[in-house]
């Protein structure tokens, strides 16, 4: 048998009804903001992506999907959907008018990380990006959509970690004092850190190696080392922040794993999620779009782990039914013209049903699956009703019956079957 390859995943009817749940909870949130959804390729030129994440982070460096079409192109599966989403600004010159623009997207990325639980191969986010604006005040309202996003699931309001990674001015002078600190350190540090102090130093900070965490708890922090804009900006997002009620914390460690990021950058965890615990990561890029060769238009914006998200979901979470409320039961192959009938006028009325013309099962073990898939009716059609051109209908709650003809029951059932 072939099975799903390593790293991917089938999401089943049983669990779709929390995916939908969270997007339709997403999609209301973002609306709220103004934020239009916007659909780009799931493969898109290896370059954007090497340009736009950066050739020295992890990512491009060993977890692409990259191949060559039949024409020698290098294509690669979109790992993630920022660069994406400034390569199709630009194509469409959708900062013609000036002002903000504010997208969201939802759909899988991919990955080629070691698997575990949270952490795929290929996996789903749902994110936000808005161009055009670099005022501290984007990025607030930006946050302060996500609390509102998560209270509305019931993730109750998880703790933002938040930190400034400094722009063009102030990184590369701080780059070189945690150099200048890790460098006598070298020895004592795991082969990746010894890799990252070549290639991008600040991200020894996402080290998960206890001693290596010592070393860097004495370490300068980038917040102590910001230029003056750059500190200006952090303070504003955060009186922002704090003005608007917002909880978070400032996490002068926070680094993230893209190269594109400016200023802003921030996380969300989850204790629960165990090893894999950034439920939402995101921030700030106001180069981007200037380097994949585009108008020097900034960037803000976040993507949410939804695999992750729904790992995480309370027991108590509203999830909306998509069970069928009525299940029609043929028996014998006369019933089966007026019940195929009968649901189509049901359906008409908005009403879920379905029902198997040829069902393998003794009527008892058919109405046992009917209370498992938790329908509020059984329409029961036998020779009987046949004959008297009539329906039983049982409800399942209580278990009476009625017989009721065509217009009776299609009166019944016009009345919210929730009821
Ligand atoms: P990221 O931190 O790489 O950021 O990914 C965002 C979220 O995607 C993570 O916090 C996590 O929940 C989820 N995620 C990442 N990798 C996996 C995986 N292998 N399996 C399951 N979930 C995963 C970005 O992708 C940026 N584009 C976010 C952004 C948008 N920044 C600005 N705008």
């Amino acid at each position: 048998m072939v099975e799903a390859v390593k790293g991917t995943r089938d999401i089943l009817p049983e669990e779709i009804g929390r995916w939908h749940y969270v997007e339709d909870a997403a999609r209301a949130v973002f609306g709220l903001y103004g934020f239009r959804e916007i659909r780009t390729p799931v493969f898109e030129s290896t370059e954007l992506f090497q340009r736009g994440i950066g050739e020295g982070t992890d990512i491009v460096a060993k977890e692409m999907y990259t191949f060559s079409d039949r024409k020698g192109r290098s294509l690669t599966l979109r790992p993630e959907c920022t660069a994406p989403v400034a390569r199709a600004f630009i194509e469409h010159g959708l900062d013609r008018g000036g002002g903000l623009q504010r997208f969201y997207y939802v759909g899988p990325m991919f990955r080629y990380e070691r698997p575990q639980k949270g952490r795929m191969r290929q996996f789903s986010q749902i994110g936000v990006e808005v161009l055009g604006s670099d005022h501290p005040a984007v990025d607030a309202e930006v946050l302060e959509m996500l609390a509102r996003f998560l209270e509305r699931i019931r993730l109750g309001a998880p703790e933002i970690l938040l930190n400034s990674v400094g722009c063009p001015v102030c990184r590369p002078g701080y780059r070189d004092r945690l150099v200048a600190y890790l460098g006598p350190k070298r020895d004592q540090l795991c082969d990746d850190c010894r890799r990252r102090l070549e290639t991008n130093p600040l991200r020894c900070f996402d080290c998960k190696v206890p001693s290596d965490q010592e070393i860097l708890r004495d370490a300068p922090r980038i917040s102590d080392h910001l230029c003056a804009e750059c500190r200006d900006h952090f303070q504003r997002v955060r009186g922002f922040l704090e003005a608007a009620g917002i909880r978070h914390r400032i996490e002068p460690r926070l680094v993230r794993g893209l190269d594109y990021y400016r200023r802003t950058a921030f996380e969300v965890v989850l204790p629960g999620l165990g090893a894999q615990n950034a439920l939402l990561g995101g921030g700030r890029y106001d180069g981007l779009v200037e380097s994949l060769g585009g108008p020097p238009v900034p960037g803000f914006g976040f993507a949410v782990g939804l695999d992750r998200l729904v790992l995480s979901l309370p027991d108590d979470a509203p999830i909306p039914d998509e069970s069928p409320e009525v299940v029609g039961l043929a028996i014998g192959e006369a019933a089966v013209g007026p019940i195929l009938q009968v649901a189509g006028r049901l359906r008409g009325l908005g009403r879920r049903m379905v029902f198997d013309p040829q069902p393998a099962r003794s009527l008892k073990s058919q109405l046992r699956g009917v209370h498992d898939r938790r329908a509020r009716f059984a329409l029961i059609v036998g020779d009987e009703e046949v004959a008297g051109q009539v329906f039983t209908l049982r409800d399942m709650r209580g278990g009476s019956q009625e017989r009721l003809t065509e217009a009776a029951l299609v009166a019944r059932l016009r009345e919210d079957t929730r009821a």
